[in-house]
């Protein structure tokens, strides 16, 4: 697909030289004249450019999305052309596509990092998560997403302690914060110190700026896994590990863009 770019000369440079870090070829740039340019990305670097467009402009809101353009105060990107109809589409998701809208659940989880929060803005924790659920429970009208998190974490306090959790899905170029977040332990010190990774209230609790989708999840059930009904290839596991807590929480908010 080709976006057309609108921003100032000086951002346009700041482009260039964050492109070298990340997978989009420099020369997929194309120069429009001082205040466009022209990229011909695939759909899927959607979420990466605008993370690198957010880190370049002045604007902290999120980009506006209506169809076919995203907007800041100083930069817009409108798609200008889907060069290949067979991509997909990007499409912003809320609580009205949810249903609809098509999250790979198995490949969400396995493939691309997920990290759990709990508690406000004065008082939260982050901890990366391998293990989650999407789907249907009791009757609710929207969905449900569950996450295991072992007593031995910090956050399971966290989670404890509130009534709302959130997942946050994460692009490619953040996988390095996941790994922190996942690494080391909110009762050393504060772990989103040693990440790029910008906290944002939410409708309830905390997200981050640079996450993909948010779910923001109401705890309506938890149980711990008991010992004698886990898989034999888990006892080894849970021999040093406190066995993992299942949180169940219906998904009030979300937000995010999906394929
Ligand atoms: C890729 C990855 C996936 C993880 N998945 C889980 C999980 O699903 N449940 C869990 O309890 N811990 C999981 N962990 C471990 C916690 O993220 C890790 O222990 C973290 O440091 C806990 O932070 P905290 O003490 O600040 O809560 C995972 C770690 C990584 C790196």
């Amino acid at each position: 697909m080709i976006v057309r770019i609108t921003m100032s000369a000086e951002k346009q440079k700041e482009l260039t030289e964050t492109l070298a870090d990340w997978e989009f070829d420099e020369g997929l740039i194309r120069r429009i004249n001082d205040q466009e340019i022209e990229m011909d990305i695939i759909s899927s670097q959607m979420p990466a450019l605008l993370d690198i467009l957010s880190g370049i402009s002045n604007d902290s809101a999120p980009f506006r999305h209506i169809p076919e353009q995203f907007m800041k105060k100083d930069i817009t990107i409108a798609i200008s052309n889907m060069k290949d109809k067979e991509e997909k589409e990007m499409a912003e998701i809320n609580m009205e596509n949810l249903v609809e809208a098509k999250i790979d659940v198995f490949a969400k989880f396995n493939k691309q990092l997920a990290v759990v929060t709990a508690g406000d803005m004065d008082n939260f924790n982050s901890m990366t998560i391998g293990w989650g659920m999407m789907g249907n429970i009791w009757g609710h009208p929207g969905s449900a997403l569950t996450i295991y998190v072992s007593p031995d974490r910090h956050t399971y306090k966290f989670l404890e302690e509130n009534d709302y959790f959130t997942v946050s899905f994460f692009p490619e170029s953040h996988k390095k914060d996941v790994i922190v977040l996942g690494r080391t332990s909110g009762r050393d010190g504060n772990k989103i110190e040693q990440t790029t990774l910008t906290p944002k209230a939410l409708t309830h609790g905390v997200g981050f700026e640079e996450a993909e989708l948010t779910f923001v999840c109401k705890k309506i059930y938890s149980h711990q896994f008991e010992l004698e009904k886990t898989p034999e290839h888990m006892a080894k596991i849970y021999e040093s590990l406190t066995p993992h807590v299942e949180y169940i929480g219906y998904i009030e908010d979300v937000n995010g863009i999906v394929e």
